[in-house]
């Protein structure tokens, strides 16, 4: 099938090299001139498990343009993939109606096209882009013929290729039956799971074609809010937990494991750490209040879950300060930038907020991430943070160390021989990789997330021997 991707960021790209692999010709499109020099070079712009692989198999077969004008009139399926970043409390959309604007400026009058919105949007979007697409067509003087769909995605960073050749389900949301059976034939492969697997992404062992859920649009677009919100609730929940876990000398991995043995509860969703970031929870729910504002409805969860969420991030600083005493002058080794493993996405990472605030209380910061260092570089411009490949230079003479991305070289380190090189030898676990015992028994004073105030206590006594 001919289709046009506008929009080749995280989503975009990914949803391009995997249609590519899966035979469709795939033409896509952003106004990004670095990122497109970079795909025209043959280099990926995003840090992304294996993408780099599959992009250099299928990229000769990839038109990558700065024009719509280029990709849209011989396409029958275009798909919208551009950003909706947070604007006061809400999804900005803008991106997304001036994509639809510049697709309906160059749609060929007699031919049918689908349009399905792939970008998290409020519900509403896609009727809003609908009379988008009509406007242009009366400016024009023509008729045109634009069915336009919602079709979520629901891909994780670092497991992309992962989500988008082996998905839980696949959602259509639209109002006309031919959007339906354009967006079924683009996915039938995944759907019956009939491609060939690439060498480096084998089919999961008992992995079940998902299904392709129908809906009307505007469900299709809440659809993925509450499926975000959910997530991220579940997370904020098991947090919120690991912070009575610390009062009442009970720890919160246990009772994690303990609950998500239930099978209404699951155990995914249950690590209780420094809270979520990413380009999507934090904007997701955010939107999500901001439509039920427009509505005039109250979301309590959702609000609190955001609450949770926020306080969890300020918790470490207040560790490290009930530690320290003072963070003055106090040299703090920050191990992972990015909002989590696998990637070098840091919007809304939560080691951004909590190194401003540590800078702001006096401590000198040096940070080290196996691959988001520049995209940290830029976001924390301005700021006095010493950046390094080397994650023993993190420790030396230092004061404590902050585990804030449970990155998998950051799972086996040599605790013994980081230790000895620090001043004060603290380790703030913020996602639990590490048990007490071992932390201990390596020579640091070991604070985690939930687990015994006991240990706190005791952080206390050895702090005035120190
Ligand atoms: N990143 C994720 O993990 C993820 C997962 C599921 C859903 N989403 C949603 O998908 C959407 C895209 O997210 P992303 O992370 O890929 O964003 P991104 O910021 O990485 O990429 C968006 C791209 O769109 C391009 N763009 C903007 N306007 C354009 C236009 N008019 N024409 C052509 N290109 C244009 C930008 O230059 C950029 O390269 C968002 O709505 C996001 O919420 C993201």
């Amino acid at each position: 099938m001919k289709v046009a991707i506008i929009g080749t960021g995280y989503v975009g790209l990914t949803t391009a090299v995997v249609l590519a692999t899966l035979n469709h010709d795939v033409t896509a499109v952003d106004t990004d001139k670095g990122k497109l020099g970079l795909l025209h070079a043959g280099k990926v712009p995003i840090h992304e498990p294996g993408i780099q692989n599959l992009f250099d198999k299928v990229r000769h077969t990839i038109c990558f343009t700065p024009d719509v004008a280029e990709a849209v009139p011989e396409a029958e399926l275009i798909l919208i993939t551009v950003g909706t970043p947070l604007k006061n409390g809400g999804a900005n959309t803008r991106f997304v109606k001036q994509a639809a604007l510049e697709v309906a400026q160059v749609c060929h009058p007699d031919r049918h096209y689908t349009l399905a919105i792939k970008s998290t949007v409020p519900t509403g979007t896609n009727r809003h882009v609908a009379k988008i697409i009509e406007k242009v067509f009366a400016a024009r003087g023509v008729r045109g013929n634009v069915s336009v769909a919602s079709n979520p995605e629901f891909l994780q960073e670092g497991l992309a290729l992962q989500g988008s050749f082996y998905p839980d389900r696949i959602v259509v949301g639209a109002d006309c039956e031919e959007a339906v059976n354009t967006l079924r034939c683009l996915y039938q492969p995944i759907l019956e799971q009939t491609f060939d697997s690439p060498s480096s992404l084998p089919r999961p062992a008992g992995y079940q074609p998902p299904p392709m859920v129908t809906t009307d649009p505007n469900s299709a677009e809440m659809l993925k809010y509450a499926a975000n919100t959910f997530l991220a609730l579940k997370i904020s929940f098991i947090n919120e937990i690991a912070g009575l876990c610390e009062k009442v000398s009970a720890d919160v991995t246990e009772v994690a494991r303990g609950i998500g043995l239930d099978s209404r509860i699951g155990p995914r969703f249950l690590n209780a750490g420094v809270g979520w970031g990413g380009s999507c929870y934090p904007k997701d729910t955010a939107a999500l209040l901001g439509v039920a504002a427009q509505s005039e409805y109250a979301m309590p969860i959702t609000e609190a879950a955001r609450t949770v969420n926020f306080r969890q991030r300020g918790r470490i600083v207040e560790k490290l300060q009930d530690a320290l005493i003072t963070l003055k002058g106090k040299t703090i080794g920050i191990l992972g930038l990015a909002f989590k493993p696998n990637t070098d996405d840091i919007r809304e990472a939560p080691a951004l907020y909590i190194i401003r605030q540590l800078i702001k209380e006096g401590a000198n910061i040096r940070a080290h991430d196996p691959v988001a260092i520049q995209n940290a570089r830029h976001a924390l411009n301005g700021f006095p943070v010493v950046f390094t490949n080397n994650v023993c230079e993190l420790t030396h003479k230092a004061d404590a160390l902050v585990l804030i991305t449970d990155w998998e070289e950051y799972q086996n380190m040599d605790l013994k021989a980081l230790a000895k090189r620090m001043n004060t030898p603290f380790l703030i676990d913020g996602r639990n990789v590490y048990t007490p015992q071992e932390a201990e028994a390596a020579g640091f004073h070991y604070i985690g997330i939930g687990r015994s105030s006991d240990r706190v206590r005791s952080y206390a006594f050895d702090k005035s021997e120190l």
